[in-house]
């Protein structure tokens, strides 16, 4: 790994994996390739550890052109793929970006390094790697008493999130399978932690909270996911990058299944403690809205494989990730404040929550 094409590396998880690996990897050099949709922020990519192994270019995963220019100029070895449309809500009201961004833009970049690693042979075959980023809700949703997702769960995804998703995963193991192309692929549970952007239950809870608005749980709050810190998810990848057996998917997840409500109630005390103001007990706050359509009941996540083969496991606990989580949120008000200005966060909050409120 030394010339590494990060996509989306300025959303949430790509930014964090971003800071992590100049950190880890002194020698490496990173290309991050994002278009800059609303999810992402530049700011996200402040402080990076070292400047000179670093460059941004704003373009889109759909645009061949630009991929193999990219691949030529920088000798690319390494893809790690996080670019997608992310949120499930957004793919209710509007599916067919998920569609053309998660799948047509797996597919181009799938396309490109087949061409410029397999048939021009620029770089040697034992130096590449594509690793794609994909998620636990390719699989469904589990009752009570199913086991958690493994490697061999049939795929049931069940919004248009999770069927672009696993659409890409089934391209990207269609690439390995009929042209040799060296994959990986890690499905991961829930992230949260900074940078996450306000839209996702953790970031939206812990800024509404903060300012004493509402905090708005879908249906009964009893859905249940499993929840990973990024950095724990940052090393997870860092590992199988380096250690991952080609042509392998491995299962990442925090090894925990709270419900919903219970994670809004801990955000809320932990809040309490950190800012004891006007708004405590911010418990108070709390508002079921109007279900989510098609909403899966419960997510859980075997971490067999990994840590088996990889002796990767996940570092934080959920107390200790969510407190983490909310002082740096607490220590980058300003950053929240710019992404709720911006007239599309101001649009999407209006467009899924005005609607629902007040409705069970
Ligand atoms: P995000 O929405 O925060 O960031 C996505 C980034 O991709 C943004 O910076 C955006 O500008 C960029 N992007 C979108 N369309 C693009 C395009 N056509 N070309 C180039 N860039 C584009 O997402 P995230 O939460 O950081 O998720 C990253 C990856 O991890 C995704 O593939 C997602 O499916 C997967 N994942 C996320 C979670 C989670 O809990 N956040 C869990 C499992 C898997
Ligand atoms: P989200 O962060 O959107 O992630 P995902 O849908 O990918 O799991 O939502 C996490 C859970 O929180 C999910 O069960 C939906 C629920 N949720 C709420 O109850 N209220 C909200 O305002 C949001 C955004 C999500």
């Amino acid at each position: 790994m030394k010339n590494v094409l990060i996509t989306g590396g300025a959303g949430f998880i790509g930014s964090n994996f971003i800071h992590y690996l100049l950190k880890a990897e002194p020698h490496i050099s990173i290309v991050n390739l994002d278009a800059l949709t609303y999810a992402a922020s530049v700011d996200n990519l402040k402080n990076l550890p070292d400047l000179s192994r670093y460059i941004f270019v704003e373009g889109d995963i759909r645009d061949r052109t630009l991929i193999e220019d990219l691949l030529r100029k920088y000798t690319i070895d390494t893809i790690v793929h996080f670019a997608a449309e992310s949120h499930v809500d957004r793919s209710i009201l509007g599916p067919e970006l998920f569609l053309q961004t998660n799948i047509m833009g797996t597919f181009t970049l799938l396309d490109a390094a087949k061409r410029f690693w397999l048939e021009e042979q620029s770089v040697p075959k034992a130096e590449i790697r594509f690793h794609h980023i994909s998620t636990d809700e390719v699989f469904g949703s589990l009752s009570s008493t199913d086991p958690a997702f493994s490697e061999t769960t049939p795929y049931a995804p069940n919004s248009p999130y999770a069927a672009s998703k696993a659409s890409s995963d089934h391209l990207v193991r269609a690439y390995a399978h009929t042209y040799n192309l060296p994959v990986t692929i890690t499905n991961c549970s829930n992230n949260y932690g900074p940078r996450q952007f306000p839209e996702k239950l953790i970031p939206l809870i812990i800024l509404n909270a903060f300012s004493g608005k509402d905090l708005p749980v879908y249906g009964d709050g009893q859905q249940i996911r499993d929840w990973l810190f990024v950095d724990d998810h940052c090393a997870a990848i860092h590992v199988v990058l380096k250690h991952g057996v080609i042509g392998e998917t491995y299962n990442i997840g925090g090894n925990n299944q709270p419900t919903n409500l219970s994670i809004v109630e801990t955000i809320c005390d932990l809040l309490d403690e950190l800012v004891p103001d006007q708004h405590v007990p911010r418990r108070k706050l709390i508002k079921f809205v109007k279900d989510r359509p098609g909403h899966d009941r419960r997510y859980a996540i075997n971490i067999g494989k990994v840590n088996a083969d990889l002796g990767w496991a996940p570092k934080y606990s959920l107390n200790e990730g969510l407190r983490e989580t909310i002082q740096w949120y607490l220590d980058h008000l300003e950053w929240a404040r710019s992404v709720h200005e911006k007239r599309d966060y101001q649009k999407w909050i209006s467009q899924n929550y005005t609607e629902r409120d007040g409705k069970q």
